[in-house]
């Protein structure tokens, strides 16, 4: 299989184009919900995003190039959107209003809003400014120095759009690496950018221009294949054209740290990613392990399939400091020990994690999504693996991030 295109990747495309100079092609553009709802974001502020075959034509008009939209923005279900669409407007000299789906309306922006307020911003929010409907007067902003209080890429590329509008230079320090893809791809727009041991150093007002961009698979979505391949009897599934940055796939270190197999081949560098094809193949001998601290960032999405995998490893299988995963699209520590423990799985919930036991046979029943993409194709590959038939409510959710999910699934499983 050809995961879809990356979602991350997507909407950092979508931004960092429609604030460059000139025409724009992306390649491999994610058209699903998420990334959508950027660029409707982008064409109510006046920019012109032309689908074509095989991607996007985005006709940027410049760091100062957008015009105040007439309405509110529908950031939908999509944090990305919303969080760092508010660190861009901080910087723009206008009044913006972000809203989103129930969902997004219980996720925490105070993370954004604090920082980009100390910039000089004017923003109010919901709840004493911690949840959306955000309201945003952009200003003149200052350069910020700025340690980060949580490990979360959102708010890593909200404050360095917000720093591209700053005149002087801005320090963002992370406190655990997360995924880089926005540090990697701005500079090739011209932008002046530098990251080492967790300092990130941005220019502001730079003159960025228009790029041509291809999009790599999405690692995420290939996760859910992966998990598949490793616990359906006898399968062995190949994943092409799949980004492995070393941000996005501590799962595999994970799952070779279980006994799982997996590989890598035909490594290269697509738009200044690494892509490679992917090989795993079932392990009926997955052992248990402990995942915390600082590999987190790095599986923050593969939590759902871990916890899958986990059900399927002899042994105490230990997750913690993962606290991030209650504000995500759901509440994904309680969504998936609902489920699996509805499946047969035993399973202790922490406030910041999960401890599962394993191995443990899954027997079919209802489940639900809890609206969550990602947990509707958790609970699909559990549904394959389990004994009976698995019904997932709500799995339109699929829409958000991978559209073909169900009939690629179908295709291999034949
Ligand atoms: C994303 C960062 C992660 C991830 C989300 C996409 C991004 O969120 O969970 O699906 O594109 O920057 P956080 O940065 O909030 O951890």
């Amino acid at each position: 299989m050809t995961p879809p295109p990356d979602k991350s990747i997507s909407h950092r495309a979508v931004f960092f184009c429609s604030i460059a100079k000139g025409k724009s092609r992306v390649r491999n553009f994610l058209s699903a919900d998420d990334p959508m709802s950027s660029v409707n974001a982008f064409r109510s502020m006046g920019i012109a995003v032309n689908t074509e075959k095989d991607g996007l034509i985005i006709s940027g008009k410049g760091l100062h190039g957008l015009s105040e939209p007439k309405n509110v923005i529908d950031c939908g279900n999509s944090g990305t959107t919303m969080r760092l669409l508010t660190g861009l407007l901080s910087g723009n000299p206008f009044m913006s209003i972000l809203n989103g789906d129930k969902s997004l309306r219980q996720r925490p922006m105070s993370r954004v809003i604090e920082p980009c307020t100390e910039m000089g911003a004017y923003i109010r929010a919901r709840d004493r400014n911690r949840f959306p409907p955000i309201a945003i007067i952009g200003k003149p902003l200052f350069p910020l120095n700025y340690r980060m209080p949580v490990a979360s890429a959102q708010l890593k590329s909200a404050l360095i759009l917000a720093a591209l509008y700053a005149e002087g230079t801005s320090q963002i320090t992370e406190c655990a690496p997360s995924r880089d893809h926005t540090e990697r791809m701005l500079p090739s727009f011209g932008a002046t950018i530098s990251a080492e041991n967790l300092r990130i150093s941005i220019k502001g007002i730079p003159e960025l221009h228009a790029q041509e961009i291809d999009i790599p698979g999405d690692f995420s979505s290939a996760a859910f294949f992966i998990a598949a391949g490793l616990t359906v009897r006898n399968a062995e599934v190949l994943i092409r054209n799949c980004g492995i940055n070393k941000t996005r796939t501590g799962l595999i270190d994970v799952i070779t740290a279980m006994g799982g197999y997996i590989k890598t081949e035909n490594i290269r560098t697509v738009s200044g990613e690494p892509v490679a094809d992917i090989v795993c193949r079932y392990s009926p001998d997955l052992k248990a392990v402990t995942v915390s601290g600082e590999d987190i960032p790095l599986l923050i999405d593969e939590f759902p399939v871990l916890t899958l995998l986990a059900t399927q490893a002899e042994g105490k299988t230990e997750i913690r400091n993962a606290g991030e995963l209650r504000v995500k699209e759901s509440d994904r520590i309680r969504a998936m020990a609902e489920n699996l423990r509805a499946l047969g799985a035993e399973i202790k919930e922490f406030d910041d994690g999960m401890e599962i036991m394993g191995k443990t046979p899954l027997k079919g029943t209802r489940v639900s999504s809890f609206g969550d993409h990602r947990i509707a194709m958790a609970m699909a590959v559990a549904g394959l693996i389990a004994d009976g038939e698995t019904v997932i409510e709500g799995t339109s959710s699929v829409r958000i991030s991978f559209p073909d999910f169900f009939d690629i699934l179908e295709k291999l499983r034949k």
